[in-house]
Protein backbone atom coordinates (compact mmCIF):
# COMPACT_ATOMS: atom_id res chain seq x y z
CA UNK A 1 0.00 0.00 0.00
CA UNK A 2 1.39 3.34 -0.83
CA UNK A 3 2.51 5.43 2.32
CA UNK A 4 0.28 8.72 1.17
CA UNK A 5 -2.36 6.71 2.10
CA UNK A 6 -3.45 7.66 5.85
CA UNK A 7 -6.97 6.47 5.84
CA UNK A 8 -8.00 3.40 4.39
CA UNK A 9 -11.98 2.28 4.83
CA UNK A 10 -12.79 -1.52 2.94
CA UNK A 11 -15.97 -2.38 2.92
CA UNK A 12 -17.15 -0.51 5.83
CA UNK A 13 -20.80 -1.09 7.30
CA UNK A 14 -22.85 0.12 10.59
CA UNK A 15 -26.52 -0.81 11.29
CA UNK A 16 -28.80 0.60 13.58
CA UNK A 17 -31.08 -2.11 14.63
CA UNK A 18 -33.13 -2.46 11.55
CA UNK A 19 -31.20 0.43 10.02
CA UNK A 20 -28.45 0.03 7.52
CA UNK A 21 -26.81 3.73 8.08
CA UNK A 22 -23.22 2.52 6.52
CA UNK A 23 -23.34 0.71 3.73
CA UNK A 24 -20.21 -0.84 2.25
CA UNK A 25 -17.80 2.36 2.50
CA UNK A 26 -14.69 2.38 0.68
CA UNK A 27 -12.61 5.21 0.96
CA UNK A 28 -8.92 6.05 0.67
CA UNK A 29 -7.81 9.35 2.19
CA UNK A 30 -4.38 10.67 1.74
CA UNK A 31 -1.99 12.55 4.27
CA UNK A 32 -2.00 16.39 4.26
CA UNK A 33 -5.69 16.34 2.57
CA UNK A 34 -8.82 18.72 3.17
CA UNK A 35 -11.62 16.08 2.97
CA UNK A 36 -15.44 17.22 3.07
CA UNK A 37 -17.88 14.71 3.85
CA UNK A 38 -21.03 16.51 2.54
CA UNK A 39 -24.48 14.77 2.34
CA UNK A 40 -27.96 15.88 3.38
CA UNK A 41 -29.20 15.33 7.18
CA UNK A 42 -28.90 11.59 8.12
CA UNK A 43 -27.13 10.32 5.27
CA UNK A 44 -24.64 8.72 7.73
CA UNK A 45 -21.80 11.38 7.99
CA UNK A 46 -21.75 11.48 11.60
CA UNK A 47 -21.93 7.53 12.00
CA UNK A 48 -18.67 7.34 9.92
CA UNK A 49 -16.50 9.50 11.68
CA UNK A 50 -17.53 8.53 15.02
CA UNK A 51 -17.08 4.93 13.26
CA UNK A 52 -13.32 6.62 12.26
CA UNK A 53 -13.12 8.11 15.73
CA UNK A 54 -13.63 4.52 17.31
CA UNK A 55 -16.97 6.05 19.30
CA UNK A 56 -19.00 3.15 17.25
CA UNK A 57 -17.56 -0.28 16.86
CA UNK A 58 -18.66 -1.17 12.65
CA UNK A 59 -20.69 -4.19 11.82
CA UNK A 60 -18.10 -5.09 8.84
CA UNK A 61 -15.11 -3.95 6.69
CA UNK A 62 -11.95 -2.71 8.35
CA UNK A 63 -10.75 0.93 9.32
CA UNK A 64 -6.50 1.10 9.12
CA UNK A 65 -4.96 4.01 10.17
CA UNK A 66 -1.20 4.72 8.54
CA UNK A 67 -1.14 0.82 7.62
CA UNK A 68 -2.75 -0.57 11.22
CA UNK A 69 -6.31 -2.22 11.68
CA UNK A 70 -7.78 0.15 14.50
CA UNK A 71 -10.93 -1.87 14.56
CA UNK A 72 -10.84 -3.02 17.55
CA UNK A 73 -8.86 0.56 19.23
CA UNK A 74 -10.64 2.08 21.66
CA UNK A 75 -10.65 6.00 20.26
CA UNK A 76 -7.64 7.27 22.63
CA UNK A 77 -5.36 4.54 21.04
CA UNK A 78 -6.54 5.91 17.60
CA UNK A 79 -4.83 9.30 17.58
CA UNK A 80 -8.07 10.93 15.76
CA UNK A 81 -9.23 13.04 18.18
CA UNK A 82 -13.29 14.84 16.93
CA UNK A 83 -14.02 18.34 17.38
CA UNK A 84 -17.69 18.09 17.68
CA UNK A 85 -20.68 20.51 16.55
CA UNK A 86 -21.33 22.11 19.68
CA UNK A 87 -17.36 22.93 20.40
CA UNK A 88 -18.15 21.57 24.12
CA UNK A 89 -15.48 23.75 25.62
CA UNK A 90 -15.66 23.04 29.27
CA UNK A 91 -16.92 27.00 30.54
CA UNK A 92 -15.68 26.70 34.25
CA UNK A 93 -12.03 25.67 32.93
CA UNK A 94 -9.84 28.38 31.27
CA UNK A 95 -8.32 27.89 28.08
CA UNK A 96 -5.51 26.64 28.89
CA UNK A 97 -7.16 23.69 31.13
CA UNK A 98 -9.49 22.73 28.01
CA UNK A 99 -6.62 22.68 26.00
CA UNK A 100 -5.00 20.72 28.44
CA UNK A 101 -7.57 18.36 28.64
CA UNK A 102 -6.76 15.73 26.62
CA UNK A 103 -2.85 15.39 28.10
CA UNK A 104 -4.15 15.70 31.39
CA UNK A 105 -6.30 12.54 31.08
CA UNK A 106 -3.37 10.76 29.31
CA UNK A 107 -1.83 12.16 32.96
CA UNK A 108 1.44 13.45 30.81
CA UNK A 109 4.32 15.20 32.52
CA UNK A 110 3.47 18.89 33.73
CA UNK A 111 6.40 20.36 31.75
CA UNK A 112 5.62 18.46 28.51
CA UNK A 113 1.86 19.76 29.00
CA UNK A 114 2.78 23.12 29.40
CA UNK A 115 5.37 23.06 26.30
CA UNK A 116 2.50 21.85 24.14
CA UNK A 117 -0.19 23.58 25.30
CA UNK A 118 1.63 26.99 24.27
CA UNK A 119 2.98 25.52 20.78
CA UNK A 120 -0.96 24.37 19.89
CA UNK A 121 -2.24 27.71 21.48
CA UNK A 122 0.80 29.51 18.73
CA UNK A 123 -0.51 27.84 15.85
CA UNK A 124 -3.80 29.20 16.25
CA UNK A 125 -3.17 32.24 16.72
CA UNK A 126 -4.48 32.52 20.38
CA UNK A 127 -0.83 32.91 22.16
CA UNK A 128 -1.92 34.84 25.77
CA UNK A 129 -5.44 34.10 26.09
CA UNK A 130 -4.41 30.96 28.00
CA UNK A 131 -6.16 32.24 31.35
CA UNK A 132 -9.38 33.61 29.76
CA UNK A 133 -12.61 31.31 30.02
CA UNK A 134 -14.68 30.42 27.02
CA UNK A 135 -17.59 33.31 27.13
CA UNK A 136 -14.90 35.56 27.25
CA UNK A 137 -14.03 35.14 23.87
CA UNK A 138 -15.26 35.47 20.59
CA UNK A 139 -17.10 32.40 18.50
CA UNK A 140 -14.46 32.25 16.24
CA UNK A 141 -11.38 32.69 19.24
CA UNK A 142 -13.38 29.80 20.57
CA UNK A 143 -13.48 27.46 17.79
CA UNK A 144 -10.01 27.53 17.35
CA UNK A 145 -9.56 26.73 21.37
CA UNK A 146 -11.35 23.16 20.34
CA UNK A 147 -9.13 23.34 17.09
CA UNK A 148 -6.17 23.94 19.85
CA UNK A 149 -7.17 21.11 21.82
CA UNK A 150 -7.31 18.76 18.96
CA UNK A 151 -3.87 19.81 17.42
CA UNK A 152 -1.91 19.55 21.22
CA UNK A 153 -2.76 15.70 20.78
CA UNK A 154 -0.10 15.88 17.49
CA UNK A 155 -2.40 13.05 15.87
CA UNK A 156 -2.56 12.18 12.34
CA UNK A 157 -5.96 13.16 11.46
CA UNK A 158 -8.45 15.56 12.92
CA UNK A 159 -11.78 15.18 12.53
CA UNK A 160 -14.28 18.16 12.32
CA UNK A 161 -18.47 17.70 12.87
CA UNK A 162 -19.64 20.31 11.67
CA UNK A 163 -17.95 22.40 13.47
CA UNK A 164 -19.19 25.84 12.95
CA UNK A 165 -22.57 25.16 12.07
CA UNK A 166 -23.85 27.59 15.12
CA UNK A 167 -21.68 30.83 14.01
CA UNK A 168 -23.30 33.65 12.41
CA UNK A 169 -22.89 33.95 8.30
CA UNK A 170 -20.23 36.46 8.30
CA UNK A 171 -17.79 34.43 10.94
CA UNK A 172 -18.37 31.50 9.83
CA UNK A 173 -17.12 32.21 6.42
CA UNK A 174 -13.96 33.85 8.46
CA UNK A 175 -13.28 30.76 10.45
CA UNK A 176 -13.66 28.73 7.42
CA UNK A 177 -10.35 30.89 5.55
CA UNK A 178 -8.94 30.55 9.38
CA UNK A 179 -9.52 26.77 8.99
CA UNK A 180 -8.01 26.39 5.67
CA UNK A 181 -4.95 27.94 6.35
CA UNK A 182 -3.70 26.24 9.44
CA UNK A 183 -4.90 22.93 7.87
CA UNK A 184 -2.46 23.91 4.96
CA UNK A 185 0.05 25.41 7.24
CA UNK A 186 0.80 22.88 8.82
CA UNK A 187 0.10 20.30 6.64
CA UNK A 188 -2.57 18.59 8.44
CA UNK A 189 -5.02 15.90 7.49
CA UNK A 190 -8.40 17.10 7.96
CA UNK A 191 -12.01 15.05 7.79
CA UNK A 192 -14.97 17.71 8.00
CA UNK A 193 -18.26 16.73 7.88
CA UNK A 194 -21.47 19.25 6.51
CA UNK A 195 -24.13 19.78 4.58
CA UNK A 196 -23.39 23.34 3.23
CA UNK A 197 -22.07 22.82 -0.77
CA UNK A 198 -20.66 26.05 -1.06
CA UNK A 199 -18.55 25.02 2.64
CA UNK A 200 -17.36 22.08 0.87
CA UNK A 201 -16.65 23.30 -2.73
CA UNK A 202 -14.69 26.19 -1.23
CA UNK A 203 -12.49 24.38 1.40
CA UNK A 204 -11.82 21.11 0.56
CA UNK A 205 -9.06 19.30 -1.32
CA UNK A 206 -11.44 16.47 -2.24
CA UNK A 207 -15.44 15.99 -1.31
CA UNK A 208 -17.31 12.95 -0.61
CA UNK A 209 -20.47 12.93 -1.92
CA UNK A 210 -23.36 10.94 0.70
CA UNK A 211 -26.15 9.37 -0.77
CA UNK A 212 -28.35 7.76 1.78
CA UNK A 213 -25.00 5.85 3.87
CA UNK A 214 -23.38 4.88 0.56
CA UNK A 215 -20.68 7.33 -1.72
CA UNK A 216 -21.99 8.50 -4.71
CA UNK A 217 -18.93 10.50 -5.62
CA UNK A 218 -14.95 10.99 -4.77
CA UNK A 219 -14.17 13.82 -6.73
CA UNK A 220 -12.15 17.46 -6.44
CA UNK A 221 -14.58 20.12 -5.52
CA UNK A 222 -14.36 20.77 -9.89
CA UNK A 223 -14.92 17.56 -10.38
CA UNK A 224 -18.02 17.08 -8.03
CA UNK A 225 -19.44 20.25 -9.15
CA UNK A 226 -19.01 19.87 -13.38
CA UNK A 227 -19.11 16.08 -13.60
CA UNK A 228 -21.01 15.01 -11.12
CA UNK A 229 -21.51 11.25 -11.56
CA UNK A 230 -25.49 10.78 -10.73
CA UNK A 231 -28.38 12.76 -11.02
CA UNK A 232 -28.30 12.73 -7.14
CA UNK A 233 -25.03 14.65 -7.48
CA UNK A 234 -25.65 16.93 -9.97
CA UNK A 235 -28.99 17.94 -7.98
CA UNK A 236 -27.31 17.90 -4.43
CA UNK A 237 -24.32 20.75 -5.62
CA UNK A 238 -25.48 23.90 -6.96
CA UNK A 239 -28.62 24.56 -9.45
CA UNK A 240 -28.79 22.20 -12.52
CA UNK A 241 -30.93 21.97 -15.57
CA UNK A 242 -31.69 18.32 -16.50
CA UNK A 243 -32.20 16.99 -20.02
CA UNK A 244 -33.58 13.93 -20.98
CA UNK A 245 -31.62 12.51 -23.97
CA UNK A 246 -30.92 9.03 -25.90
CA UNK A 247 -27.20 8.10 -27.63
CA UNK A 248 -27.00 8.67 -31.35
CA UNK A 249 -23.51 8.30 -32.36
CA UNK A 250 -20.38 7.42 -30.51
CA UNK A 251 -16.96 8.49 -31.21
CA UNK A 252 -14.39 7.88 -28.68
CA UNK A 253 -15.10 10.36 -25.70
CA UNK A 254 -17.13 12.71 -28.20
CA UNK A 255 -21.15 11.48 -28.65
CA UNK A 256 -23.72 12.83 -30.31
CA UNK A 257 -27.24 12.62 -28.01
CA UNK A 258 -30.73 13.53 -29.38
CA UNK A 259 -32.66 15.70 -26.57
CA UNK A 260 -35.46 16.87 -28.23
CA UNK A 261 -37.09 13.81 -30.55
CA UNK A 262 -40.00 16.02 -31.61
CA UNK A 263 -37.94 18.48 -33.55
CA UNK A 264 -34.73 15.46 -34.57
CA UNK A 265 -32.66 18.37 -32.49
CA UNK A 266 -28.98 16.81 -31.70
CA UNK A 267 -26.09 17.89 -30.03
CA UNK A 268 -22.43 16.70 -29.48
CA UNK A 269 -21.26 16.02 -25.74
CA UNK A 270 -18.08 15.10 -24.47
CA UNK A 271 -18.68 11.80 -22.50
CA UNK A 272 -16.18 10.87 -19.44
CA UNK A 273 -17.97 6.93 -19.27
CA UNK A 274 -18.67 4.71 -22.41
CA UNK A 275 -21.99 5.14 -23.65
CA UNK A 276 -23.44 3.14 -26.38
CA UNK A 277 -26.27 3.69 -29.23
CA UNK A 278 -29.69 3.82 -28.21
CA UNK A 279 -28.92 4.28 -24.41
CA UNK A 280 -30.64 6.59 -22.32
CA UNK A 281 -28.93 9.35 -20.64
CA UNK A 282 -29.24 12.37 -18.79
CA UNK A 283 -27.78 15.83 -19.27
CA UNK A 284 -26.84 18.29 -16.87
CA UNK A 285 -26.08 22.29 -17.97
CA UNK A 286 -25.54 24.08 -15.13
CA UNK A 287 -27.39 27.62 -15.40
CA UNK A 288 -24.30 29.49 -15.79
CA UNK A 289 -23.25 27.72 -18.69
CA UNK A 290 -26.05 28.85 -20.99
CA UNK A 291 -26.50 31.91 -22.53
CA UNK A 292 -29.47 33.55 -24.14
CA UNK A 293 -29.79 34.90 -27.86
CA UNK A 294 -26.47 33.83 -28.34
CA UNK A 295 -27.70 30.88 -30.65
CA UNK A 296 -23.89 31.01 -32.23
CA UNK A 297 -21.80 29.72 -29.46
CA UNK A 298 -24.20 27.18 -29.02
CA UNK A 299 -23.94 22.80 -29.92
CA UNK A 300 -27.19 22.45 -28.16
CA UNK A 301 -30.40 24.94 -28.47
CA UNK A 302 -33.77 25.49 -26.98
CA UNK A 303 -36.41 28.07 -27.74
CA UNK A 304 -38.91 29.21 -24.95
CA UNK A 305 -39.87 32.22 -23.11
CA UNK A 306 -38.87 34.23 -20.06
CA UNK A 307 -41.56 33.22 -17.16
CA UNK A 308 -39.85 35.64 -14.86
CA UNK A 309 -35.87 36.80 -13.49
CA UNK A 310 -34.75 37.42 -10.32
CA UNK A 311 -31.73 39.92 -9.14
CA UNK A 312 -29.29 38.05 -7.73
CA UNK A 313 -26.16 40.92 -7.36
CA UNK A 314 -23.58 39.59 -9.67
CA UNK A 315 -26.49 38.28 -11.66
CA UNK A 316 -29.92 38.02 -13.16
CA UNK A 317 -31.34 34.91 -13.12
CA UNK A 318 -33.98 33.61 -15.50
CA UNK A 319 -36.73 30.91 -15.68
CA UNK A 320 -37.59 30.45 -18.95
CA UNK A 321 -40.35 27.84 -20.40
CA UNK A 322 -40.03 25.90 -23.21
CA UNK A 323 -42.43 25.06 -25.71
CA UNK A 324 -43.40 21.24 -23.40
CA UNK A 325 -43.67 23.90 -20.18
CA UNK A 326 -40.44 22.75 -18.47
CA UNK A 327 -38.56 25.18 -16.96
CA UNK A 328 -34.83 25.95 -17.44
CA UNK A 329 -32.59 28.24 -15.08
CA UNK A 330 -30.48 30.47 -16.83
CA UNK A 331 -27.54 32.78 -15.49
CA UNK A 332 -26.91 36.05 -16.84
CA UNK A 333 -23.71 37.88 -15.52
CA UNK A 334 -22.36 41.90 -16.13
CA UNK A 335 -24.96 42.68 -18.59
CA UNK A 336 -25.95 45.85 -17.41
CA UNK A 337 -28.78 47.47 -17.53
CA UNK A 338 -30.30 44.57 -20.94
CA UNK A 339 -33.21 42.43 -19.58
CA UNK A 340 -34.36 39.75 -21.55
CA UNK A 341 -38.28 39.18 -22.22
CA UNK A 342 -40.83 37.70 -24.34
CA UNK A 343 -39.23 34.85 -26.40
CA UNK A 344 -35.76 34.16 -26.73
CA UNK A 345 -33.26 31.24 -27.48
CA UNK A 346 -30.83 29.05 -25.28
CA UNK A 347 -27.84 27.62 -26.01
CA UNK A 348 -25.03 25.80 -24.69
CA UNK A 349 -21.73 24.86 -25.95
CA UNK A 350 -20.93 20.94 -25.71
CA UNK A 351 -17.93 21.24 -23.12
CA UNK A 352 -20.73 22.49 -21.27
CA UNK A 353 -22.30 19.64 -21.18
CA UNK A 354 -22.38 17.04 -19.01
CA UNK A 355 -23.82 13.29 -19.64
CA UNK A 356 -24.50 11.35 -16.91
CA UNK A 357 -25.41 7.66 -17.20
CA UNK A 358 -29.20 6.79 -15.76
CA UNK A 359 -28.43 3.26 -14.69
N1 LIG B 1 -26.74 6.00 18.07
C1 LIG B 1 -27.67 5.77 17.14
N2 LIG B 1 -28.62 4.82 17.32
C2 LIG B 1 -29.55 4.57 16.38
N3 LIG B 1 -29.63 5.21 15.20
C3 LIG B 1 -28.73 6.18 14.96
C4 LIG B 1 -27.71 6.51 15.92
N4 LIG B 1 -26.94 7.50 15.39
C5 LIG B 1 -27.47 7.78 14.20
N5 LIG B 1 -28.54 6.99 13.91
C6 LIG B 1 -29.32 7.00 12.68
O1 LIG B 1 -28.40 6.80 11.60
C7 LIG B 1 -28.72 7.61 10.48
C8 LIG B 1 -27.54 8.48 10.14
O2 LIG B 1 -27.28 9.39 11.18
P1 LIG B 1 -26.05 10.39 11.20
O3 LIG B 1 -26.05 11.08 12.50
O4 LIG B 1 -24.83 9.65 10.81
O5 LIG B 1 -26.46 11.39 10.03
P2 LIG B 1 -25.74 12.73 9.52
O6 LIG B 1 -25.43 12.51 8.10
O7 LIG B 1 -24.62 13.07 10.43
O8 LIG B 1 -26.91 13.79 9.62
P3 LIG B 1 -26.88 15.36 10.11
O9 LIG B 1 -26.47 16.15 8.90
O10 LIG B 1 -28.31 15.62 10.47
O11 LIG B 1 -25.95 15.49 11.26
C9 LIG B 1 -29.98 8.37 10.87
O12 LIG B 1 -31.09 7.66 10.35
C10 LIG B 1 -29.97 8.33 12.39
O13 LIG B 1 -31.29 8.37 12.87
MG1 LIG C 1 -24.28 14.65 11.79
Amino acid sequence: MSSNVLLDLKNVSKVFGTNHVLKQIDLQIERGKFITFLGPSGCGKTTLLRSIAGFYTIDEGEIRIDGQIVNDLPPYKRGTPMVFQEYALFPHMTVFDNVAYGLDIQKRPEAEVQDRVKSAMAKVKLTGLEERYPHEMSGGQQQRVAMARALVMNSPIILLDEPLSNLDAKLREEVRVELRNIQLELGLTVIYVTHDQLEALSMSDYIVVFNKGAIDQYGTPHEIYYKPRTPYVADFIGTTNFVDAVVREVDGSKATVEYDAEHGLTTSVNSDEAVTLGEKVLLSIRPESMRINKPEIGDFIMKGFVKSSMFLGEKERYFILDDNMKEWIVDAYDIGHIRFEGNVTLSAAADKIHLIKIS
